[in-house]
């Protein structure tokens, strides 16, 4: 049956933007080292968020991604020069989509506002999305962590997509392929929907998604 839903709203990296497109460089950099330094930064990154909003030490997410690869590269015993580190951060700048991205956002922005809510810091957050051409299907806006000064899936998060749409939370398709992001937005009251490409296993976290997809061409099919 498919979700009445009045906008749509997506979670950016690893959602939109595949964030592991920086492992070509990282592997250039650092042959047979690319995969795994850009798993261990991911994971550092994600981790930072946490800690910091429940530290309540907000820092913008482009200085939390910048740790988070100090600390990916010592992990992994790489050294790397000042010029090294500037060219993968600004990778960030550039993600590429998933390849089934623009499509599905092109036919799902016919019937509804779609937007975006990311943990990005406004600035890099709109690098990438011009770069990736997508700006004009997000008339519902690209809002940032930001502005509430603590990162996903803290509530506080959530409320400013539903107070700058103005769409009630149930009315409110939220899509990410992070589990935990999908999580958040269910236990906020938003329609969570879950893009689940690497076939992982649901979160336990007491809510559950509304739908799980394999990619974006999923969701196209879910919303009225
Ligand atoms: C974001 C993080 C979850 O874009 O990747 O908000």
């Amino acid at each position: 049956m498919a979700h009445e839903i009045s906008a749509l709203v997506f979670d950016a990296y690893g959602t939109l933007f595949d964030v592991h497109s920086v492992s070509r460089l990282a592997e250039s950099l650092f042959p047979g080292k690319g995969a795994a330094l850009s798993v261990a930064w991911r994971s550092k990154q994600l981790e930072y968020t946490w800690l910091r909003s429940l530290m309540g030490r907000y820092e913008d997410f482009s200085r939390v991604t910048q740790s988070a690869l100090e600390w990916a590269l010592e992990s992994l015993g790489l050294e790397a020069d000042d010029g090294a580190r500037r060219s993968l951060l600004d990778e960030y700048r550039r993600l590429a989509t998933f390849p089934e991205v623009p499509e599905a956002l092109r036919a799902l922005a016919e019937a509804r506002p779609l937007a975006i809510l990311s943990n990005g810091h406004p600035e890099m957050l709109n690098a990438v999305v011009e770069h990736n051409g997508l700006r004009p299907l997000f008339r519902g806006g690209v809002l940032s962590v930001h502005a509430a000064k603590v990162f996903k899936p803290d509530a506080s998060v959530y409320r400013l997509v539903e107070d700058h749409l103005g769409v009630p939370r149930t009315m409110m398709g939220f899509v990410s392929s992070n589990g935990w992001d999908a999580a958040g937005a269910k236990s906020f009251g938003f329609r969570a929907f879950w893009v689940n490409r690497a076939g992982a296993p649901v979160e336990r976290l007491g809510v559950r998604p509304d739908a799980t997809v394999k990619d974006l061409a999923g969701i196209v099919d879910l919303v009225a």
